[in-house]
Order: structure tokens, then C-alpha cells, then sequence
């Protein structure tokens, strides 16, 4: 069957999806994007992106303009299309085991249209086995097609920047389908390392995990300064001071997001529930609003104190609230008894008030996400203002991305 497209990315209105479809389709790959949000769908068409992605816009522009990009909800359309890229959700269930059904449920979904001569390009982040796992899923059910997995290491909101400058990870089961993964990133990432497809599934989540654990590390040390009446950035700044040792600690903050937990969580898994690192990880980065919470109760009854939350996303200057500790925050305040007033820079929500209201109507402000425009705030005097990232200082300890 003859196809107009180089290359399909099914989720391709996703975080993932979008800039890699961008960044395709401006090196030339007539790309075709397919993905069950419609509404998504219709903001991409329309030549707008669904959410903030640096740069993503004139490159969306010149794609429509150059008609390398289609849309599509008809798996059909991906007939004949010689390289199909997953890059849908992978979630962790409530047992805080890999959610593969989704995965398997999408696949089953294709394949009646995909052949011999395609190669099924999995990006999502999986637990180590699973290429194994669909390797084997797609044998049974007598499919030829190929697979490849390919995962993607971008910080969210910059892929179409990063995924032109940092090496892509490539792993298959065939030489074929490895083929097939390493002309299609060497035409989009400035160079392709090829591994197994074990290693790879561990390569992708040992990164995040190892983030994570990194800010578990510098939010522990955090509480355990505070608690000891010391001020954690300063200290930090002077720590660092002439000493390059400590140039990489990062500094305290919600390490929140769709991928950090779940990503240490998918090694938990694998590891039969027993990775303690990853637990004690996820124990404090995820205990860290209840800290905070904690530290102001100590000092002031919180029932009907008036709360202001700056910043509802999951990290600094993104539309992003999947994950965000900032909500968990406002529930412990409001289950405390407090009024919580929130706000942020990108978020659209109705509820959500301006940052300068919040700081006139507010008792108590904490920084959720260090958004930049925060660095300019002005507090009126009296209010107490908890800052664990230092945004509101002049003087801030290095930068942290608390993202993938
Ligand atoms: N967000 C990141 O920065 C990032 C970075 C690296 C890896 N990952 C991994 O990539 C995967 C996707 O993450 P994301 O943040 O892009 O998720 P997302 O929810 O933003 O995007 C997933 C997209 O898939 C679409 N989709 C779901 N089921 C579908 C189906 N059956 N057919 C077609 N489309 C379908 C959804 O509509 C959505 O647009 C996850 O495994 C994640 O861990 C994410």
C-alpha cells in the first residue's frame, strides 16, 4: 500500500509526541500524527500547540505551511507508513506496578493495519523486559511487523531543542527494525547509540531515577537544616563556594512531574518491590509539602489562616500540572483548615486568582514552582513567605530542573 508519510507518531498530540513530530517533519519526513485527543488534534491543526514548547511554534507553522504534517484517528491511515513511533502513556497503577495493558490495547489496535515491511518504534518510557514482553505479544498474535525501542530523554517543554542536540538511545529486536531506527534518528539527533533493548529500557529509566534520588538527597538535607534552624540555600551557596565537588547539588524544591516517581517506580517494580533507594526516594520528595505544612503549624494555628500558593505547575515556567506536589500542598492546607488562594503564571484555570492578588490577600505565601516572574515580586510587609527554591532572593543557588 503506497503512503504519502515517512513516519507516523501515534500519541503524537502528547508531550512527547508533539516536538518530536515537529522536529521530523522540519528535517523533512512527511509525518503523520495520530492520536485519540481530538481536541488536541484540532489545536495543532490550527497551527497552535496544545501546550508550551519552546520553539515548537514556527516549527508547526512551516510544517503546516509545507503540508509535512497530517492528522489522523483512522488507524488505517498508518498502512504502509515504513516507521510508526509510540509514544503514548505509560502509567503505574495503584499497586505502583507498570500499567502495560494501555500499551497492549494501542498495539492491538494497530496492528491490523501494520505489515512485514513497518517497524513499530516504541518511545514511551517502559519497564526493563518489556520490548521482550511485546516482541513476543506480537509473534503470537502472527504479526511480522518490526520493533524497535527508541527512548526519549528530552526535558519537557524543551524536545524540540534537546532532541536535536542530545544522542539518541536506539535498541531492536531485529537488524531490520534496528535499521529502520537508526536512518530515522540520525536524520533528526546529531548522533544514534545502539544497545539492547534491555539496556536501553534501563538506560531511560536509570536517568530519571537517578534525578530523583539526586533531589530526595538535597530535599533530606533540606528538612534536616531546617529543623536544626539552619538556612539550607545559603549554606549551600557557601558550601559551594571555591569547592567544584558541590557545584552539581541541586537545590531543595518539589521534585514532581509525570515521569520522576512513576519512571523509579517502574525499577521498584522490577525489582519485586524492593528497591529501597527508589522507596526512600519517593518517601521524601513526596512527604515534602506535609514538611512544609508541618514546620508552619508548629509556629501558627492554620484553621482559617488565608493561604497563597504561587505557582499550580509541576516545575518552573511550564502549563504543566500532571503530578504537581503544589495541589497536594493546597489539600493538606485546606484539610489543615486553611483558606488556600492559588494562582500561576501559565495554568488557565477559573479558580485560580493573579499572583498580586494572592500576595495582597494572603497571610502566608509559599512558592509552589519558581516561575521567573516570581523573581520580581513584591511582599507586602508582615506576610510570611516560604521559599524552599530561593526565587524570591537575590541571590539563587544554581538552577534545577525538576523534570525529566
Ligand atoms: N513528558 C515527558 O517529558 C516525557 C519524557 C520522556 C519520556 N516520556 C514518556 O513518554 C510517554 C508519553 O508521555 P507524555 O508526557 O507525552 O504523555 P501525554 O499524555 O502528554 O501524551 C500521550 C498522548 O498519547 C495519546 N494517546 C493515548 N492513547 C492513545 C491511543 N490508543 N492511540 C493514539 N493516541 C493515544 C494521548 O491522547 C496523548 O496525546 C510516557 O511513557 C512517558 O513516561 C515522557
Amino acid at each position: 500500500m503506497k503512503t504519502r508519510y515517512d513516519v507516523a507518531v501515534v500519541g503524537g498530540a502528547g508531550h512527547v509526541g508533539v516536538p518530536l513530530s515537529l522536529v521530523m517533519a522540519d528535517r523533512g519526513l512527511r509525518t503523520l500524527i495520530f492520536d485519540i485527543n481530538t481536541a488536541a488534534v484540532e489545536t495543532l491543526r490550527s497551527g497552535r500547540l496544545p501546550f508550551m514548547e519552546e520553539g515548537g511554534e514556527p516549527l508547526l507553522r512551516r510544517a503546516l505551511r509545507r503540508q509535512m504534517l497530517g492528522f489522523s484517528q483512522d488507524p488505517a491511515q498508518l498502512r504502509g507508513i515504513p516507521a510508526v513511533v509510540v509514544t503514548i502513556g505509560t502509567p503505574i497503577d495503584e499497586f505502583l506496578n507498570p500499567n502495560f495493558s494501555l500499551l497492549t490495547r494501542c498495539i492491538d489496535g494497530l496492528l491490523p493495519h501494520l505489515t512485514a515491511s513497518q517497524t513499530i518504534i516504541l518511545r514511551s518510557t517502559v519497564a526493563p523486559g518489556a520490548t521482550d514482553f511485546l516482541e513476543r505479544y506480537l509473534r503470537r498474535r502472527g504479526s511480522k511487523v518490526g520493533l524497535a525501542f527508541c527512548p526519549e530523554r528530552v526535558v519537557q517543554g524543551r524536545g524540540v531543542i534537546e532532541i536535536q542536540e542530545i544522542p539518541q538511545l536506539i535498541a531492536a529486536t531485529s537488524p531490520r527494525a534496528l535499521r529502520v531506527a537508526r536512518e530515522l534518528f540520525s536524520k533528526i539527533a546529531p548522533r544514534v547509540i545502539e544497545m539492547t533493548p534491555l539496556e536501553a529500557e534501563f538506560a531511560k529509566l536509570i536517568c530519571n531515577t537517578f534525578r530523583y534520588i539526586t533531589f530526595a538527597a538535597t530535599n533530606q538535607l533540606y528538612m534536616m537544616c531546617s529543623q536544626a534552624g539552619i538556612d539550607y540555600l545559603r549554606l549551600l551557596e557557601k558550601v559551594r563556594e571555591g569547592y567544584p565537588r558541590m557545584a552539581y547539588i541541586p537545590g531543595p524544591g518539589f521534585a514532581a512531574g509525570p515521569c520522576l516517581m512513576k519512571d523509579t517506580m517502574q525499577l521498584f517494580a522490577f525489582g519485586r518491590h524492593s528497591f529501597p533507594l527508589g522507596q526512600v526516594a519517593m518517601t521524601i520528595n513526596e512527604g515534602l509539602p506535609n514538611f512544609v505544612v508541618e514546620q508552619l503549624r508548629r509556629r501558627m494555628d492554620l484553621r482559617n489562616k488565608r493561604i497563597g500558593i504561587l505557582g499550580m505547575a509541576f516545575k518552573a515556567d511550564s502549563d504543566d500540572i500532571r503530578d504537581s506536589l503544589s495541589y497536594k500542598l493546597a489539600k493538606i492546607l485546606r484539610f489543615e483548615g486553611a483558606e488556600v488562594l492559588a494562582s500561576d503564571e501559565y495554568v488557565r484555570d477559573p479558580n485560580f486568582l493573579p499572583k498580586e492578588e494572592v500576595c495582597r490577600r494572603a497571610q502566608v505565601i509559599i512558592i509552589g514552582v519558581p516561575h521567573k516572574a516570581y523573581r520580581t515580586l513584591k511582599f507586602p510587609r508582615g506576610v510570611e513567605v516560604v521559599d524552599l527554591w530561593g526565587i524570591t532572593r537575590n541571590t539563587h543557588p544554581a538552577p534545577r530542573r525538576n523534570s525529566e
